[in-house]
């Protein structure tokens, strides 16, 4: 992905008295607060190793690492648009979409199960290990003996898989979810423009840049649009026409799981920005 700009840039005056005062309140209740940003995903359940820090139950004893389980610096798998990719992706059609549930409200097309989607459910349909990785740490190869020896431990998994009938097992029937692999804005953009309206008036307009090759789109969060893409804002995921639903003929934006959640953040269930008062659904549905 492009880089993303820090939260504070763009802001008025009155942000910046803000995130001054802040600064202050911070400074003065000490290191409770103070958090550096690079920490974050260390105290989650996403820090599945012997690292400290991680909140979730379970454990793999076989590294101290926490990227691993998801990234690697060579060697990833490109199957689908997911940054150095360390995990084997299932197959798109090992899923049951949202749409083959047949509500008659649904304007938008879905297309198979793909882009980050794919990347979070290699671990969250529960069917592969989590440890199962393409290049395990040192060694460059799946046959690291420490690694291999690693054991797993955590009543939330069997075997290293997410264990049956958790809510964060979601599963291969992707029909009781909120829809991914969905075109936004309730059929699409009207074009590929900047700016351009919604087909359906019912969702917020999205924003868009081109950022090295590619038009890149996301529906602002701040309550005054600033136009540059955040980790706080809704992203969306362009697809290419050709990965896309039958009849795609241009590349557009989609809603894919990191359009509201970012695996990295300590955020409350890796939400990009908080639900309170339902600010996460409101960020993209006009309601
Ligand atoms: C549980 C899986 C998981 C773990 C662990 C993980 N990532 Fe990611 N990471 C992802 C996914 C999925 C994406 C794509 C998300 C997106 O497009 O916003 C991503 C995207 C990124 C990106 C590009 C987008 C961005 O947010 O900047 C960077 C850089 C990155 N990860 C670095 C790291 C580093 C460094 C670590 C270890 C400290 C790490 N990740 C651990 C899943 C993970
Ligand atoms: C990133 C933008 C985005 C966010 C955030 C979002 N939605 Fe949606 N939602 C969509 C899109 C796009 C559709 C597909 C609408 C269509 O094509 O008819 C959709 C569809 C739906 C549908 C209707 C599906 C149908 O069968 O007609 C419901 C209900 C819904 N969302 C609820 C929610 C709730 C509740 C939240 C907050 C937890 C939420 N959405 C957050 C973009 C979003
Ligand atoms: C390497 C495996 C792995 C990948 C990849 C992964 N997750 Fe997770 N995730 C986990 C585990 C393990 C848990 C904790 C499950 C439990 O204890 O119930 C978890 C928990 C969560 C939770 C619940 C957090 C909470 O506080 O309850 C959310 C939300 C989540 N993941 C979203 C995602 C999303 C979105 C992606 C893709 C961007 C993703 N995950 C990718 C392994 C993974
Ligand atoms: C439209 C927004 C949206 C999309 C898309 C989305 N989620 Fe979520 N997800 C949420 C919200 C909001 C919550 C928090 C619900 C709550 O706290 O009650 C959540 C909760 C979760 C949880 C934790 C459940 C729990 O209560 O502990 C997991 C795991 C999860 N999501 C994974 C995923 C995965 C994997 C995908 C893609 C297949 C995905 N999400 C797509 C909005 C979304």
């Amino acid at each position: 992905m492009g880089k993303w700009i820090p939260s504070s840039s763009g802001g008025g005056a009155s942000t910046r008295l803000a995130t001054w005062a802040l600064g202050l309140l911070v400074a003065a209740s000490g290191a409770l607060l103070a958090q550096p940003a690079a920490a974050q995903i260390a105290n989650t359940k996403h820090n599945l190793g012997t690292s400290p820090g991680g909140t979730g139950v379970n454990k793999f004893s076989g590294t101290a690492e926490i990227c691993v389980f998801c990234h690697t610096p060579h060697g990833a798998d490109t199957s689908a648009a997911v940054p150095l990719w360390n995990r084997t992706l299932p197959a798109p059609a090992s899923f049951t979409t949202y749409d083959s549930l047949g509500t008659s409200t649904l304007d938008g097309k879905i297309a198979p199960v793909g882009s980050v989607s794919i990347a979070c459910l290699s671990c969250h349909d529960g069917v592969t290990s989590m440890s199962a990785v393409i290049n395990a740490p040192g060694s460059g190869t799946t046959g690291d003996a420490a690694w291999q020896a690693g054991t797993w431990t955590g009543a939330n998994q069997v075997g290293g898989k997410i264990a049956p009938g958790l809510i964060t097992n979601i599963g291969t029937d992707l029909k009781n979810d909120h829809p991914i692999g969905i075109q936004y804005g309730g059929g699409g953009l009207k074009n590929s423009t900047p700016a351009a309206a919604t087909t359906d008036p019912d969702f917020k307009v999205a924003s868009s840049a081109v950022i090295g090759a590619n038009r890149v789109w996301w529906v602002d969060t701040e309550a005054t649009p600033n136009g540059t893409r955040q980790k706080t804002d809704m992203v969306l995921y362009t697809r290419a026409a050709a990965g896309g639903y039958t009849g795609q003929t241009e590349n557009e934006p989609f809603v894919e799981c990191a359009s509201c959640h970012d695996p990295h953040t300590s955020n409350a269930t890796f939400l990009r920005i908080s639900n309170a008062g339902s600010a996460v659904c409101l960020a993209c549905h006009v309601k």
